[in-house]
């Protein structure tokens, strides 16, 4: 199986965690990609989504499927997205795709996180994806040099602009041991909006593709 087949898999076992009349929070990704095809399947049987992008509201949209603004909504059921990365405890790097700051607020309003992925994105240790950070552009070269006191070793994505506004700061040849911990550290420099770390709100259960099936990971 190629590696898109087994986000196709995962995308569409989401599905069964999609409950009715509800509305279904959406990350942004190729692997979410095709969960939101799955998701239009089931179009009429949900009240919408909340969308954690331009790009995911854009795809969305044009598959028919209502599009809520976060502040028009008190719950989300379910947040269905993928990761960079992912370990046992199903803590996760996220932001390959400059999304981070959108998905990490939708997954902290919603009651349940669901991480869809391929076998590749298991690892025992992150950090060997680069750590996505969001920046405030005016800070880049001070957050940089904090970066590097916590060991890290900062490179900006020279190009890309967030859906905010921002700029995202790739930080290279970090072993995270303690994710929460370098989660909060990396959030109080300032200027940062958020980094890519979703360790104090982890994912509740993973599921990953493998040329197996699909198999699933709980905390
Ligand atoms: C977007 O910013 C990211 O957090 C994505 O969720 C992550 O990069 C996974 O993307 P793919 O599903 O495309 O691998």
């Amino acid at each position: 199986m190629t590696q898109d087949e087994l986000k196709k898999a995962v995308g569409w076992a989401a599905l069964d965690y999609v409950e009715d009349g509800t509305i279904v929070g959406v990350g942004t990704g190729s692997t979410v990609n095709h969960f939101i095809d799955a998701l239009a399947t089931r179009k009429h049987d949900i009240k919408g989504a909340v969308s954690s992008s331009e790009a995911s509201t854009a795809k969305l949209k044009a598959l028919g499927i209502e599009v809520f603004d976060l502040n028009s909504v008190d719950e989300i059921a379910v947040y269905v997205d993928g990761a960079d990365e992912i370990n046992e405890r199903l803590q996760m790097i996220k932001g390959g795709g400059a999304a981070l700051t959108r998905e990490k607020i939708v997954a902290a309003v919603a009651r349940k996180f669901v991480c869809i992925v391929d076998q590749s994105k298991v690892v025992p240790v992150l950090g060997k994806f680069p750590l996505p950070v969001e920046v405030v552009p005016m800070a880049r070269s001070h957050v940089g040099r904090q970066l590097v006191k916590l060991g890290g070793n900062p490179a900006w994505r020279e190009g890309v602009v967030t859906d905010n506004g921002n700029w995202i700061i790739d930080v290279y040849g970090m072993a995270i041991i303690n994710p929460p911990e370098l989660e909060r550290q990396i959030n109080a420099i300032v200027g940062v909006v958020t980094n890519g770390l979703f360790a104090d709100r982890a994912a509740d259960l993973a599921l990953v593709g493998t040329t197996g099936g699909v198999t699933t990971l709980r905390p």
